[in-house]
């Protein structure tokens, strides 16, 4: 069914767990998602981000759509969240009948800006029955930005700064940079475990995880046992989807039919899915 993020982040805080929640780009990410849900026994969040918007023409509609209906007619409870908007436009088109959160991504602007930005998204948001989560912190990585020095000033989040960030803005969840970056495709990042738990100490919000895919299951597991509530993936995903079809296109050359290689291409991708929500929900193995 269709839940709320809002209810599976504090379900999850209760319970010491987190959420995992992965990027969708295409019907059948979201249909992964999905299977990895049921076969994990545990839900998740599917989350459409504004790059993805812009993949699809810029139309929001037809992949939320999509995912509104994978999510209503899986056994898995699923929340549709929009990831990484700039654009007020777009955080305006998210509709409260599909999204139940979005994150509102004002970290490019200066920390005043930020706060005044994001305040105004949270109070068009909380109108609305909408969760809004921000950033606070340079994550980096997105868009083929090089990678950040994670230890320049303004990169990692800093706490006491983040408690007064979300009085200021109301946020109800906050992404914070301790030490992971997007788009990795080597699980080879290591996070600040101290920086997490000064963060858990000083912000009354839930904590999220971004750019989780280059950061390995160990890590995950410390920062989720830390109090990080929302686990972001999405480049693992792709990379599990894009090996299984490179393999199947090399093992065939001669295959038309797209279904011949995104069927096992999809089913990559939701095992990778149980594999991450075995992590976020505290599975001992790894
Ligand atoms: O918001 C999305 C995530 O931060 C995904 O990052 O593609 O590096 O896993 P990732
Ligand atoms: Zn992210």
């Amino acid at each position: 069914p269709l839940v709320g993020t809002g209810e599976l982040v504090a379900e999850a805080r209760a319970e010491g767990r987190a959420v995992a929640a992965f990027n969708v780009i295409t019907l059948e990410h979201a249909e992964a998602i999905a299977a990895g849900a049921e076969a994990a026994g545990a839900p998740a969040i599917l989350q459409i981000s504004e790059n993805a918007v812009k993949f699809h023409g810029g139309r929001l509609a037809p992949i939320a759509a999509a995912a509104v209906a994978v999510a209503r007619a899986s056994s898995a409870p699923l929340a549709l969240h929009l990831d990484h908007v700039e654009s007020v436009d777009l955080l305006h088109a998210a509709h409260p009948e599909g999204f139940s959160s979005v994150m509102f991504d004002a970290s490019k602007l200066s920390y005043g800006d930020n706060v005044k930005a994001t305040a105004e998204a949270v109070r068009w948001g909380h109108e609305r029955g909408i969760w809004i989560e921000a950033e606070l912190g340079k994550v980096g990585g997105k868009d083929g930005e090089p990678p950040l020095d994670a230890h320049a000033p303004g990169v990692r989040t800093d706490p006491a700064e983040a408690a007064v960030y979300a009085e200021e803005t109301g946020v109800d969840a906050l992404a914070v940079a301790v030490g992971s970056s997007h788009a990795m495709t080597a699980r080879t990042a290591s996070l600040d475990h101290e920086l997490i738990a000064r963060l858990r100490e000083a912000v009354p919000v839930p904590l999220v995880l971004h750019g989780s895919s280059g950061v390995p299951d160990e890590e995950i597991r410390r920062a989720v046992a830390a109090g990080m509530a929302k686990i972001n993936v999405g480049t693992a995903l792709n990379t599990a989807f894009t090996r299984a079809v490179r393999a199947h296109l090399d093992a065939d050359p001669k295959v038309v039919d797209p279904r011949k290689y995104v069927r096992p291409a999809r089913d990559a991708m939701a095992a990778t899915v149980a594999d991450f929500l075995g992590v976020v929900n505290g599975a001992v193995s790894g």
